[in-house]
C-alpha cells in the first residue's frame, strides 16, 4: 500500500513561489496544495499554474456554457456541446491543455500571458479564482499587471472578459496586447474529422473591432458568432496561420505576437480564428480596462441578412449578416459599469441559490463542501448531465435517463421548475411498457436510436427523481402532468402512468429466482452479462449476442441483485404516493410485490456476510464467496441496508463490517474485491480494466454515497462520516498531488488499492458522485431531508460533534435549525421542538412561510 502523504524533502522557496506549488506543514510531513478555499468569497484560489491536472470552471447556467481552466484553456459552446460548439478544442492533445481564449502582451520584447499558458513566460505572480460562475486569472510580469474576469452573464448568450491592465512600476510603460479565439465549425465532431471539406468553408466579417464568424451562415445556418473589444483597435487577425506566421508555430509561439506586428489577415477557408491587437501606454500607477466579448447569436430566417453593406465593413462575400442582435449584445456589456452590475447579478444569483441550504458544523470542509461546492457541482451536473468536461468530448453522449434523474436528486432544491421541466423532458423519452431510451438528445428531446435500451435499473430512478421532486415541493399536481410516450406520442397519458409502468416494468421482468433480470447492462454499465464478446469493437451495452437473439437480446436468467435492491429502496416512495393520492388498493399490491422481492433477495441473493451482486447468464452467482474473483461488490449493499432486507437476522451490520473489512481503503471503498485479473467473457466490460481503475476495483464515488448513506440509516455515524470525508473533494485537498483532480469538486472515480496510481482521482466534474454525496451528507449524515409530508430532521453524525446549525428554505417558509448533541450519541432524536412546541416524531411539519426555530436534542 502507498502511503498517504508522500514524504520527501522540497525546500519551498518564496521567491520562486509560481512555480513551485504551495507546501503544507501536515502532521510533521509534507503534503502538498496548488491553492486554497476562500470560503467567504465562494472561490477556490489556485496559486501555481501547475497543476497536477487542468483546474476548470463552468461559465454559464442556460444556452451559452465555456470550460475554463486555470491557465484560460477550454471552449465554449450554445446549449449542445457538439452541434453548436463555438471555440475549438482539440482531443487528447499534447500538451492536454492547449488551446482556449489566451492574452498575450508583448512587453518590450517580454512575451507572456496572464495566465501563464501557452507562452509559459515565467511569471512574477499567477493567480486563477474559480468562483460561482466566473473564473479570474491575475498574472504580473516586470511592474505589469493583467487581471482578467471571465463570466456568462445571466439571461446572456457570450462570454464576457474584463481584462484590467495596471502599470505597478515606477515607469511608464508602452506595450501590445493580442487576443486570440479560434473557432470551431460548429459540429464539433465533423470539425475533428471532416477536414476535406472544412478546410475550404470558413468565412468571416470584420467590422470596426469585431470580429464575425459566419461560416455556412449563408446557407443552412442561422447562426453565428462575435469577438469584439470596446475600444479601437490596432490590428487583427482572422486566419489561424497568419497570426501564427508558419505553420510550424504553436500557440506557444505566434509569430505575429513575436514581432509585435499583427498580419490583418482575412481568412478565406482553412481556421478562421479572431485576434485583435491594441497598443497600450500606462503611466505608473494608471490602468487600463479593456472589454471583449465572444458572444452568439441567431437570426431567424427572413432577418438573415442586412440590406446595407456599412463603409467600414471587410468581407468577401456579397451578402451581409444582419448584426443587429451583436450590436444589441455588445451595448450590453461595453462598460466597466455594466460588467461590475453583471457580475453583481451573477453573485447575487448564485448567493440566493446557494441560501436555500447553509449548515455551520464544527468542520470546515463540510461546510464549504455543502454550502458552496457540492451545491455549485450539482447544479453543472445538472445542466450538462455526462456531455462536456475534460474527460467528457461533448460529442459522444447526450442525456442519460439515469444520469439526469439522479442529478435531479441533488439539484432538486436550488430551481424546482426546472427541475420539472427536467422530468417531464426524460419521462416523455419513455416506452409505454416502463422500458427506457438510455440517452436522448438535448436539441430534439428524442430518444436516442443508437443506444437503445433495455438497461435494467432505468425505470427506477425516474420514480425517485419525481418522488424527490414531490418531497421537496409538495406539487403534487405533476403527477397528473400530461407526459407522453416515445411510442405513443399523441396519446394522454399523465406522469403517474410513467411511475406504474416504471415500477411494473421490473416486476414484469424477473428471472429464475424472481430477482429482476439484468438486462444489456444496470447501474454498473460494465457488467454485461448477455453479452460474452470476443471481437474488437463490439459495444458491450448494445452487442446482441446471437445465442440471446431469439429471446429479445438478452438472457433471461441473469438477474440483478442490485437492481433488486434498488427496487425495495425506490419501491417505498411509490407507495407512498399511491397512499397520498387515495389509491390504496395499488399502494397494497405494490407494497406486497416490495414484500415479495425482500423475501426473493433473503432466499437467493443473501451470502451469509453480504449480497451477492448477480447471478451470470449461466446462473452462477457473481460477488460471492464462491467467486475467485469479484467475491463482493459495493452496489447492491446499501439499497438493500436502506430496505432493511433481513435486518431482523443482522443481514444489515454483517453486510456494513463485510463493506469495511474488505471494500474500504485509505482513499475510499473501492467497488469490487478482489479485482478481476482476468477476462470473465460472462461479465463483460467490467473485467477489461486493469484492477484498480473504473469499475473493477476503482473507487466509483458515486456509489460510496450509497454506502455513507447506510451507514447513516444504520445510526452509524463515525462511520458514514469515515467514508465521506474519505472521498469529499475539500479533504483531499492536501494531497492534490496524489489525487490530481481538482479539490473542490468530485470525480467518477479513484485509483483503488489495486491500481498502480492509488488515490488518483479521473473523471471530474460530471458524474452522478455529486447528487448522491449531496444527499448523502444533508440528508443522511446531516439527516435534513424533504418527505411527503414535512421536512424529516434526523442526523446521523460523528460522536464527537457538540451539534450544529442549519438553515433551510423549505415550502416557502424558513427554518433556523439547530441540533445539540450533549451526549455525543450519533443517531436519535431524543426532543425536537418547533418554535418552542414540541412535535411527536421528526418530521417538522410544513408552516405556511415565514421564519421558524428548530431545535432538536440527539440523545
Ligand atoms: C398498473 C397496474 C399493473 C400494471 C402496471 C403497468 O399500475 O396495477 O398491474 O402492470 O400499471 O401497466
Ligand atoms: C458512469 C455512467 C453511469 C453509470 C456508471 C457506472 O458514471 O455515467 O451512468 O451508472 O458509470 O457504470
Amino acid at each position: 500500500m502507498i502511503p498517504i502523504v508522500i514524504s520527501f524533502k522540497i525546500w519551498y522557496n518564496k521567491t520562486n513561489a509560481v512555480h513551485n506549488p504551495a507546501l503544507t506543514l501536515f502532521k510533521g510531513e509534507i503534503s502538498m496544495k496548488f491553492g486554497y478555499f476562500d470560503d467567504a468569497r465562494k472561490e477556490y484560489v489556485i496559486n501555481s499554474p501547475k497543476t497536477p491536472y487542468p483546474w476548470i470552471n463552468y461559465l454559464g447556467n442556460q444556452g451559452f456554457f465555456s470550460l475554463i481552466s486555470n491557465t484560460a484553456g477550454g471552449y465554449c459552446f450554445y446549449k449542445d456541446a457538439r452541434l453548436r460548439r463555438i471555440t475549438r478544442y482539440r482531443y487528447n492533445n499534447v500538451p492536454i491543455d492547449m488551446g482556449g481564449r489566451y492574452f498575450y502582451i508583448n512587453d518590450n520584447g517580454t512575451i507572456w500571458n496572464p495566465g501563464w499558458s501557452p507562452v509559459k513566460t515565467e511569471l512574477d505572480s499567477y493567480e486563477c479564482r474559480h468562483g460561482m460562475g466566473y473564473t479570474v486569472i491575475t498574472g504580473k510580469k516586470n511592474g505589469l499587471k493583467a487581471e482578467v474576469t471571465f463570466f456568462v452573464p445571466q439571461n446572456y448568450d457570450g462570454e464576457v472578459q474584463q481584462v484590467v491592465l495596471t502599470n505597478e512600476s515606477n515607469e511608464a510603460k508602452s506595450f501590445s496586447i493580442f487576443s486570440i479565439a479560434e473557432w470551431c465549425l460548429w459540429d464539433a465532431q465533423d470539425d475533428c474529422t471532416n477536414f476535406q471539406r472544412n478546410f475550404s468553408t470558413g468565412r468571416v466579417e470584420i467590422e470596426g473591432s469585431t470580429i464575425y464568424h459566419v461560416t455556412e451562415y449563408r446557407d443552412r445556418r442561422n447562426h453565428y458568432a462575435f469577438y469584439t473589444v470596446n475600444d479601437t483597435i490596432d490590428g487583427y487577425d482572422t486566419d489561424r496561420d497568419s497570426f501564427l506566421g508558419t505553420i510550424y508555430n504553436g500557440w506557444d509561439n505566434p509569430e505575429t505576437v513575436k514581432a509585435d506586428k499583427p498580419s490583418n489577415s482575412f481568412a478565406d477557408g482553412w481556421s478562421p480564428v479572431a485576434s485583435h491587437y491594441k497598443k497600450v501606454t500606462l503611466a505608473p500607477g494608471e490602468s487600463k480596462t479593456l472589454i471583449y466579448i465572444l458572444g452568439y447569436a441567431e437570426n431567424p430566417q427572413d432577418k438573415k441578412f442586412a440590406s446595407e453593406k456599412p463603409a467600414n465593413l471587410l468581407t468577401r462575400e456579397t451578402w451581409v449578416l444582419n448584426k443587429e442582435k451583436a450590436y444589441a449584445m455588445i451595448e450590453k456589456y461595453n462598460t466597466p459599469e455594466k460588467v461590475a452590475a453583471g457580475l453583481e447579478e451573477l453573485r447575487n444569483t448564485w448567493d440566493s441559490l446557494l441560501s436555500i441550504f447553509n449548515v455551520h458544523t464544527p468542520d470546515d470542509k463540510v461546510d464549504r463542501m455543502v454550502n458552496i461546492w457540492n451545491q455549485y457541482q450539482c447544479m453543472v451536473t445538472f445542466n450538462l448531465s455526462r456531455s462536456a468536461s475534460y474527460f467528457e468530448s461533448g460529442i459522444g453522449r447526450g442525456m442519460g435517463f439515469r444520469d439526469s434523474n439522479q442529478d435531479i436528486l441533488g439539484f432538486v432544491h436550488q430551481i424546482p421548475e426546472r427541475a420539472r421541466e427536467r422530468l417531464i423532458d426524460i419521462a416523455s423519452t419513455q416506452l409505454s411498457d416502463g422500458g427506457c431510451y438510455h440517452q436522448y438528445q438535448p436539441l430534439t428531446k428524442k430518444g436516442n436510436a443508437d443506444i437503445g435500451g433495455d438497461f435494467s435499473d432505468d425505470p427506477l430512478w425516474m420514480i425517485l427523481s419525481v418522488a424527490s421532486y414531490i418531497k421537496e415541493t409538495g406539487d403534487w399536481g405533476i403527477l397528473d402532468a400530461d407526459v407522453p410516450f416515445d411510442d405513443d406520442p399523441n396519446g394522454k397519458h399523465t406522469m403517474l402512468e410513467h411511475l406504474d409502468v416504471s415500477f411494473y416494468h421490473i416486476v414484469n421482468n424477473l428471472g429464475p429466482h424472481g430477482l429482476p433480470l439484468a438486462m444489456r447492462a444496470d447501474w454498473n454499465d460494465c457488467i454485461n452479462l448477455s453479452c460474452f464478446s470476443d471481437t474488437p469493437g463490439e459495444s458491450f451495452q448494445t452487442y446482441t449476442n446471437p445465442k440471446f437473439a431469439a429471446e429479445g437480446g438478452y438472457s433471461k436468467i441473469a438477474e440483478s441483485a442490485f437492481v433488486a435492491a434498488l427496487f425495495t429502496y425506490t419501491g417505498p416512495a411509490y407507495v407512498g404516493i399511491l397512499k397520498h393520492i387515495g389509491k390504496a388498493a395499488e399502494a397494497d399490491k405494490a407494497q406486497a410485490e416490495i414484500d415479495k422481492m425482500k423475501k426473493n433477495v433473503m432466499d437467493s441473493a443473501f451470502d451469509g456476510d453480504w449480497f451477492i451482486r448477480a447471478y451470470d447468464a449461466n446462473g452462477e452467482k457473481m460477488g460471492s464467496k464462491e467467486c475467485e474473483e469479484g467475491k463482493i461488490f459495493i452496489e447492491p449493499q446499501g439499497f438493500a441496508v436502506m430496505s432493511e432486507i433481513g435486518k431482523d437476522q443482522g443481514a444489515d451490520i454483517k453486510t456494513l463490517n463485510s463493506i469495511d473489512k474488505y471494500l474500504n481503503c485509505e482513499f475510499g471503498l473501492v467497488l469490487n474485491n478482489p479485482a478481476f485479473t482476468k477476462y470473465y467473457i460472462q461479465y463483460g466490460e467490467i473485467s477489461t480494466y486493469p484492477g484498480g481503475y473504473k469499475e473493477n476495483a476503482g473507487i466509483f464515488t458515486h456509489n460510496n454515497a450509497w454506502i455513507i448513506c447506510a451507514e447513516a440509516y444504520a445510526g452509524r455515524g463515525d462511520k458514514a462520516f469515515e467514508y465521506y470525508s474519505k472521498i469529499a473533494p475539500a479533504f483531499t485537498e492536501e494531497t492534490s498531488d496524489i489525487h490530481k483532480t481538482e479539490p473542490y469538486v468530485y470525480g467518477q472515480m479513484i485509483g483503488g488499492k489495486d491500481a498502480k496510481n492509488f488515490g488518483q482521482g479521473k473523471n471530474s466534474w460530471l458524474t452522478g458522485t455529486a447528487a448522491w454525496n449531496m444527499v448523502a451528507i444533508s440528508q443522511y449524515i446531516l439527516g435534513v431531508k424533504p418527505d411527503f409530508d414535512g421536512l424529516s430532521i434526523d442526523p446521523s453524525i460523528p460522536a464527537a460533534w457538540d451539534g450544529f446549525t442549519a438553515v433551510r428554505k423549505f415550502r416557502g417558509a424558513t427554518y433556523n435549525i439547530t441540533i445539540k448533541n450533549p451526549n455525543h450519541v450519533n443517531k436519535g432524536v431524543k426532543s425536537l421542538t418547533l418554535d418552542g412546541k414540541a412535535i411527536e416524531g421528526c418530521v417538522v411539519p410544513v408552516c405556511d412561510g415565514g421564519v421558524h426555530e428548530v431545535e432538536v436534542v440527539l440523545g
